[in-house]
């Protein structure tokens, strides 16, 4: 298995999560932001998101991971589920990367049962190429190809998370 040189540099991801935070900060004036991260794969660009927000918010996190291996048949469990008041609340969910949707799909349509004053959604990459259900995604890092990335929170197999720039993973035999 190899990880191959950066896709994304650390310079390149700092500068355009500057870009997101100042964009988030600037329509979340005034509001009152539940900022939730969807573990584990948006804890590094969550972080970093939120430390570059200027607007007073709260944090909280909910941990989900998908099984989705046939084009009509995807499930999402919920291992750790947000525990701040959601009714009312200016909810930004962030995740790390959008795929076929059914994640954020999943999430999305939970969270509004609960009456959020409002929802919007960041994702730090956004690979369109295996959509199968259409998000609303309001803040974007980067536009990927099809590619299996890897590092800034993105794991294979729960490893190379800590790399601090993204990759592209290939997998040798
Ligand atoms: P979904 O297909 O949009 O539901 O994506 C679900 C999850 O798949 C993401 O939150 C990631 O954890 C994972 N995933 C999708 N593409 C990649 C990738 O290229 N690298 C690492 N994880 C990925
Ligand atoms: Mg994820």
């Amino acid at each position: 298995m190899v990880v191959g040189k950066p896709f994304l540099t650390v310079e390149q991801i700092q500068k355009r999560v500057k870009e997101l935070a100042e964009e988030i900060s600037a329509d979340y004036e005034g509001k009152d932001l539940l900022a939730v991260g969807i573990l584990k794969g948006a804890f590094v660009f969550f972080s970093d998101l939120v430390r570059q927000i200027q607007t007073p918010l709260t944090v909280d996190f909910l941990i989900a991971s998908s099984y989705v291996r046939s084009m009509t048949c995807g499930q999402v469990d919920l291992h750790y589920d947000i525990r701040e008041e959601i009714a009312d609340r200016d909810v930004l969910l962030v995740e790390d990367i959008v795929d076929t949707g059914i994640t954020l799909n999943y999430l999305r349509e939970r969270i509004l049962l609960k009456n959020p004053g409002s929802l919007k959604i960041c994702t730090f990459l956004n690979k369109t190429a295996r959509r199968e259900i259409a998000v609303p995604l309001d803040y974007v890092g980067f536009q990927i190809p099809d590619e299996f990335v890897v590092g800034y929170g993105l794991d294979y197999s729960n490893k190379y998370r800590n790399l601090p720039y993204i990759s592209v993973f290939k997998k040798t035999t």
